[in-house]
Order: structure tokens, then C-alpha cells, then sequence
């Protein structure tokens, strides 16, 4: 497939995705959707790189979802356009591989549901955060209701989704929805230093924390103690003897990924 507003790049290990449709300041409109999944199939069927960098060209990460085709819709239209972001998100949240946004400027609606989808989020100093669905007698409608809750609390949730007021960077971080800020010409470096960083760890185990963290937290809490035991066993058949070798000999562990 061409993309016309993904600009996919690949550097080593590391995966960098651009949102490009900066006249529209990335809103997600159905082509962008359509690139997507194609592009997640891709990374499903043949696993290219070991870590995924999510950002936005020009002044937005993205702006949200596109209004101008919005506006068309009737209510079973709008079904179907929020069922097909939410699985769209799903599918990025459950890749297999870590998923870094690296959040450069407006982060808005469907742009804060799209960063709310992957599993890190850095953010640049002048990025721009909200859920502003109520300023246009809407809701979140990309599972932003139930992922801001879950990321930063009920009440926090409460306070940004029904005021649609924006927050600023500082804010952001400081209520724990973005785990760290760049100047904004350093972000994407830094996005990709982290992206590196994991790419060198035990990859298995990087995916099992990646996959205990995400489905255990919406678990009974016993039945994800055994799944951590289950999964923290099976290691020891694998990668993890290797680290630990490598540890008490005092050398590189002799990872594919690591040499
Ligand atoms: N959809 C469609 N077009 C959008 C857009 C969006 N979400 N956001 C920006 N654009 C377009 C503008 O219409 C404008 O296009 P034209 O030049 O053709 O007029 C262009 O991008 C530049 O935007 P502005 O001129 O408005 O730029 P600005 O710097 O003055 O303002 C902004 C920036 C504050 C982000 C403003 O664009 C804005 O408020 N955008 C809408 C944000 C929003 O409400 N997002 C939520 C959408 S609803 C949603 O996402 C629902 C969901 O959960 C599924």
C-alpha cells in the first residue's frame, strides 16, 4: 500500500512513524486510519523492528479525529467510525513490541486517545494535551473515557474530559499522563535513545512485561500473580539463564539483538 500520510522510516532496531498531514494538523481522518492498520499488519507479519516511535509532522501530534467527515455522519455512522478507531488503538496497544509517542505539539481528542494508546509517552515542552469532544457537544469516542481514567485516575479523568479544557506539557507530566519532556528539537532524539535502550534488553522479556503489565491491570489480581509466575518461569528456559550468566561473568549478555 502508499501511504499518503504516513511516512514510515526504520533506523537499526527502531521503527519511527510520522503522522504528515500537517495542514490539517494531523487530524485522523479515514485514509489515516486505513494506512494504519495496514501498517500494524505489517509489523505483526514481519516483526521489522523490535520497538515502534510514534510522532506527528509540523505543529501537532494530532489535533483529533477529523471533524470535517464527522460531521456527516448519522448516529449508526458514528458507530461505526468510533468502533474503528477504538480497534484500530487496540491493535497498537496490543502489539507485541513497546510503542513510544514522542508528542511534539497539539495531542487533542483522538490525537490524546491516539498517545493514550501506546505504552510511553515523551512529550516536548510545548505539546498541548485535552479532550475537548464536549466543546463540540461530543464525547471521547476512541476510548479516551476509559484509558485517561485508567492512566491517571477517575478524578483527573473527570476534571479534563467534562471541563474540555487543555493542559500544557508541565501539567501533563506532572498528573502522570506523559512520563517525560524534551526541548522540542531534542524530542525525537530522545524518543529514539529510549527506543534504542529497550531494543538492546532481553527481548522476550521486554514483550512478557510489555504484555503483563497491559492485561494484568485489567485482571483479578490473584489470576495476574500466576500469570507474572508463569511467565517469570518460562524465561528461565530461555533469554533470561543467558543474563543472568552474563551477570556473574562480568560480560554482555550474548543476545541476537545485543551483539
Ligand atoms: N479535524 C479537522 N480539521 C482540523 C482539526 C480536526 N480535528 N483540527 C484542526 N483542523 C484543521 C483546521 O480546520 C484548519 O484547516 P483550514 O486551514 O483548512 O481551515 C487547519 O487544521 C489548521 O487549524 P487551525 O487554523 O484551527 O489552527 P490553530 O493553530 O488556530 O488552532 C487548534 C489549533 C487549537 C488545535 C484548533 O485547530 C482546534 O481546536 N482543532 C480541533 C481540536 C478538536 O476539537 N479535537 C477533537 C476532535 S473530536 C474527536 O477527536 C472525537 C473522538 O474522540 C473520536
Amino acid at each position: 500500500m502508499n501511504y499518503t500520510i504516513l511516512k514510515p522510516q526504520q533506523f537499526g532496531r527502531v521503527g519511527l512513524l510520522t503522522l504528515s498531514r500537517p495542514a490539517s494538523l494531523n487530524a485522523l481522518n479515514s485514509v489515516f486510519f486505513s494506512e494504519l492498520i495496514d501498517y500494524l499488519d505489517y509489523i505483526l507479519t514481519d516483526e521489522p523492528f523490535d520497538v515502534l516511535v510514534i510522532t506527528g509532522e509540523g505543529k501537532a501530534f494530532a489535533a483529533g479525529a477529523d471533524i470535517s467527515e464527522m460531521v456527516g455522519l448519522d448516529p449508526n455512522g458514528a458507530r461505526r467510525f468510533s468502533e474503528r478507531g477504538q480497534q484500530t488503538f487496540l491493535m497498537l496497544e496490543d502489539l507485541p513490541i513497546p510503542v513510544i509517542a514522542a508528542i511534539n505539539g497539539y495531542a487533542l481528542g483522538g490525537g490524546c486517545e491516539l498517545c493514550m494508546a501506546c505504552d510511553i509517552r515523551l512529550a516536548s515542552f510545548n505539546a498541548i494535551f485535552g479532550q475537548p469532544e464536549v466543546n463540540l457537544g461530543l464525547v471521547p469516542g476512541y476510548a479516551g473515557t476509559q484509558r485517561l481514567s485508567r492512566l491517571i485516575g477517575l478524578g483527573g479523568a473527570l476534571k479534563w474530559i467534562l471541563s474540555g479544557l487543555n493542559m500544557d506539557a508541565r501539567e501533563a507530566y506532572r498528573i502522570g499522563l506523559v512520563q517525560d519532556l524534551s526541548e522540542p528539537e531534542k524530542l525525537i532524539e530522545d524518543a529514539l535513545t529510549l527506543a534504542r535502550r529497550i531494543a538492546t534488553r532481553g527481548l522476550k522479556a521486554v514483550r512478557t512485561a510489555k504484555m503483563l503489565l497491559r492485561k494484568g491491570i485489567d485482571m483479578n489480581f490473584q489470576k495476574a500473580l500466576d500469570m507474572e509466575k508463569e511467565h517469570f518461569a518460562e524465561l528461565f528456559n530461555d533469554e533470561g539463564i543467558e543474563g543472568m550468566k552474563a551477570f556473574l561473568e562480568k560480560r554482555k549478555p550474548s543476545w541476537e539483538n545485543n551483539k
